[in-house]
């Protein structure tokens, strides 16, 4: 009894100190954060979601998908693509990111609300695209790939652009996927075919 309640102070000890110092390391971030969330909105848009159709949403995304994302553009383990207008890549911008800026980045955007991007798609091709994406990606991307939870990123309602790039990424090996999508998408490029990339593209442009 005795010794549970010494676990239980040093518990709420180390709580406390951990509250403290996340609140001293926010604080000292607030300052600059202000200043590279401007940079973010020159592509990302000020509330994280995008208005045009090579650039991805970002807002409501899990922090850890988020700070994935950003490292596989530190580490290589994703290509970095460069907008008409822009100068920058994804690749200069992380260049100057510390990790705590990343960590304030992703709790900033993860609060945001993630708005479906509004764009064409073909019914048909919607509706043959949702049976393939139960069979082969709805136990990783669940409730349509529109759910943040799985730490995958948000499928339902990103521009289908920058799906398609994201898809082209992948299957020519360009970005790095989990071994256990990769052989998701194996099966279903060989039961399926090439299209079926195509069709699961309509149906995530579809979820407006
Ligand atoms: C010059 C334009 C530009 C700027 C500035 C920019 N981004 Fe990006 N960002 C892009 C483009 C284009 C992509 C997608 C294509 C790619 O991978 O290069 C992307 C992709 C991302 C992704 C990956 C999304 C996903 O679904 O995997 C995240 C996260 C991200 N950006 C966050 C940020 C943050 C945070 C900032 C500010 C610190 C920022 N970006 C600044 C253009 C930009
Ligand atoms: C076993 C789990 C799993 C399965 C099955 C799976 N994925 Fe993924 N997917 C992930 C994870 C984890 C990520 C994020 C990290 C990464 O890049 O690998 C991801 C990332 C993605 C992305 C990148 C999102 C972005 O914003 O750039 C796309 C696109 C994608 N998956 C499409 C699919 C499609 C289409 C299927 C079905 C054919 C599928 N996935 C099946 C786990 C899975």
């Amino acid at each position: 009894m005795k010794q549970r309640k010494i676990y239980r102070s040093v518990a709420v000890t180390l709580m406390t100190v951990g509250v403290l110092g996340l609140a001293g390391t926010n604080l000292v971030q607030a300052a600059d954060i202000t200043k590279l969330l401007e940079g973010c909105a020159d592509c990302h848009e000020k509330d994280g979601n995008s208005t045009n159709a090579d650039t991805p949403s970002i807002a409501g995304m899990s922090t850890e998908y988020f700070a994935e994302s950003m490292e596989g553009y530190q580490t290589d383990a994703r290509p970095a693509k460069k907008l008409k207008d822009k100068d920058d890549t994804m690749k200069d911008v992380v260049k100057n990111l510390s990790e705590g800026d990343i960590e304030a980045l992703a709790e900033h955007y993860a609060k945001q609300k993630f708005k479906p991007y509004k764009q064409d798609f073909d019914a048909a091709k919607a509706k043959s695209g949702k049976k393939l994406h139960r069979k082969y990606c709805d136990k990783c991307h669940s409730e349509g790939g529109s759910s943040s939870e799985d730490d995958s990123g948000i499928l339902a309602g990103q521009p289908m652009g920058y799906l398609r790039y994201s898809m082209d990424n992948y299957t020519s090996g360009k970005r790095e996927m989990g071994e256990k999508m990769e052989k998701k998408v194996k099966s279903m490029l060989k039961k399926d075919g090439d299209a079926s990339i195509d069709l699961l593209l309509h149906y995530y442009a579809s979820q407006q």
